[in-house]
């Protein structure tokens, strides 16, 4: 009898377990499937590089240029933001800030009554201080890359990333007209080859969707605004979490003491286990 009452509770947790198991797998696949860029589907991927000064100098002055006349970066200070990327303070005043009233010491609060912008956009633009933090970097370097034309909309460009987005597309003297286009592609048959016509031509079908630069419209070639958009949101990325390269950087002395403590701590161990035997 007790036997039984055992086994009972153990099938329990056993089954407890499985619940478990299955709804955590469940949550994960759930999370996969609605895309995380939307219609451009999974975000390209972006990796940090926070101790590149002159990509995140670069992508500084890109923000202060194109981005700050609507968006602020209310968090952080003028004077931290030089210091941090290595820009002396009398060069980064006379060549990034734009509005003489502004004192080392203030927040960059933005240039744009959100009462107003509101109003022109139907919506103030976010402040975007920690917009890394909130959607990451990934999406925030595929965001900037993917406006195409749509004119049915109020400013003539849609997002694929963030469809209906109500801001401009800011870059497009650099980056010139990009549409969405369809293309002629090869179907693929079950074995994983292209299908063929009995004449041997591979048969193709219309797919639509993809994002193409019309030529000579822009300032910029497709590789040179992709690294103008790398080091603007390397820059967002440091931002967002300006004291990341100092921590990484301790980790490393961390890391590296408790490697000399074991051994130090081992040492002394078996020392001591010397004086049992
Ligand atoms: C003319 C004003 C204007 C300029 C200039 C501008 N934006 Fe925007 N931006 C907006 C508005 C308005 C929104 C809100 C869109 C919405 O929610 O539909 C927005 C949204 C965003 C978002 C999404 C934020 C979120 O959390 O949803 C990002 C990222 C962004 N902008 C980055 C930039 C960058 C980087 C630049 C400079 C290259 C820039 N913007 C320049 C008006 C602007």
């Amino acid at each position: 009898m007790i036997s039984l009452q055992k086994l009972s509770t153990d099938l329990l947790w056993i089954k407890g377990f499985f619940i478990i198991l299955f709804s955590f797998l469940y949550f994960n696949l759930e999370a996969a499937e609605g895309a995380p860029c939307k219609d451009y589907g999974e975000c390209d991927e972006f990796k940090h590089t926070l101790n590149d000064m002159s990509s995140l100098q670069s992508g500084a002055s890109t923000f202060l240029t194109y981005c700050y006349g609507c968006h602020s970066l209310e968090y952080s200070r003028w004077n931290r933001v030089a210091k941090d990327l290595d820009i002396p303070e009398e060069i980064f005043f006379d060549n990034l800030v734009f509005d003489p009233s502004v004192k080392p010491g203030d927040l960059m609060a933005g240039s744009m009554s959100k009462i107003e912008s509101a109003e022109w956009f139907g919506v103030a633009p976010p402040d975007l201080t920690l917009v890394t933090r909130l959607h990451g970097s990934d999406w925030v370097y595929t965001y900037l890359r993917t406006f195409y034309e749509d004119s049915s909309k109020q400013y003539g460009v849609n997002n694929l990333v963030y469809p209906g987005a109500a801001m401009p597309n800011v870059l497009a003297s650099l980056q010139g007209n990009q549409q969405l286009t369809c293309k002629e592609v090869p179907i693929i048959a079950k074995n994983g080859g292209e299908k063929r016509d009995d004449f041997g031509n591979t048969i193709t079908k219309q797919k639509c969707g993809f994002l193409t630069v019309e030529d000579g419209t822009g300032s910029l070639n497709e590789e040179e605004f992709d690294a103008l958009i790398y080091d603007l949101t390397n820059f967002l990325t440091y931002v967002g979490d300006p004291d990341k390269v100092e921590r990484e950087r301790i980790g490393w002395y961390v890391v590296f003491f408790f490697i000399i403590f074991t051994t130090l701590s081992s040492l002394l161990y078996r020392e001591y286990q010397k004086d049992y035997h």
